[in-house]
């Protein structure tokens, strides 16, 4: 069975010693449950202290970004390898505001899944209609796209490993969330082309995170869901108490 996966995406948030204290608040929730696996995603200013923080105790540090190069003149960006290095254990790809503001595209988001399983890295792929494509009736159509794009030439072997996170945009930062069903609808949508791409048994291992405006008073419900393994959460990951609250969704 999938075991529920809860994360926290810190986005460009925190300074070093805030993150710190998040972390330790994280370490003692997260210490409290054996039935959850957590995760968070610091910016890459906290992401050393946080791993120091974090280290030997089950909770996952992932980075929110990567490039697929291993090394090089590429200013500003940070390898698979030097993730690897550094003691984290996955990373977040292909996030919307990466897509919205920096210009990534499928294609390095391929690149970058690759780069991942190069370095020994658990990649959490992100996906996510707009408004305007859901209101067209295109959801369907773009996140089908979206997610065999990513997962070009991706080995069956280590799909298990890798988590989708289905985030529709039109619900990050903005307090609406999809509803549970529209949200289930959009899983087992992507369960079956899983299984189209690969087989059944990959498509019942990936795990498949929902995200957007995901809080203490809506977890529960999406994760009562059969195809929502669990949360990507940005706001409410910031917070010790909303985020202890989250973790323990299912106590
Ligand atoms: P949010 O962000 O929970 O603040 O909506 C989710 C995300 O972008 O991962």
């Amino acid at each position: 069975m999938r075991r529920p996966f809860i994360a926290g995406n810190w986005k460009m948030n925190l300074l070093v010693d805030q993150s710190l204290a998040l972390a330790k608040a994280v370490k003692t929730a997260a210490g409290q449950t054996d039935t959850v696996d957590v995760l968070v995603a610091p910016t890459f200013a906290s992401l050393a202290g946080v791993l120091e923080v974090l280290k030997g105790t089950g909770v996952a540090v992932a980075a929110q970004t990567c490039h697929w190069e291993p090394s090089g003149a590429f200013t500003g960006e940070v390898s698979t390898e030097m993730l690897k290095d550094m003691g984290c254990s996955h990373v977040i790809i292909g996030h919307s505001e990466r897509r919205q503001y920096f210009g990534e595209t499928d294609e390095w988001v391929n690149k970058k899944i690759h780069a991942a399983f190069r370095a020994g890295i658990l990649p959490i792929v992100c996906i996510g209609e707009t408004l305007e494509q859901r209101e067209a009736g295109d959801t369907f159509k773009v996140l089908d796209a979206q997610l065999t794009a990513a997962l070009d030439k991706v080995e069956a072997s280590t799909m298990p490993s890798l988590t989708v996170a289905y985030e529709p945009v039109w619900a990050i930062g903005t307090g609406k969330t999809a509803t549970p069903e529209q949200a289930q609808e959009v899983h087992a949508h992507l369960r079956v082309l899983l299984a189209t791409l690969y087989d059944d048994s990959v498509a019942q291992q990936v795990r498949i995170q929902y995200g957007g405006s995901v809080k203490p008073s809506n977890v529960k419900e999406l994760m009562a869901k059969p195809d929502i393994d669990g949360a990507l959460v940005g706001g409410a990951s910031l917070k010790a108490d909303s985020f202890e609250a989250l973790i323990h969704f299912d106590q």
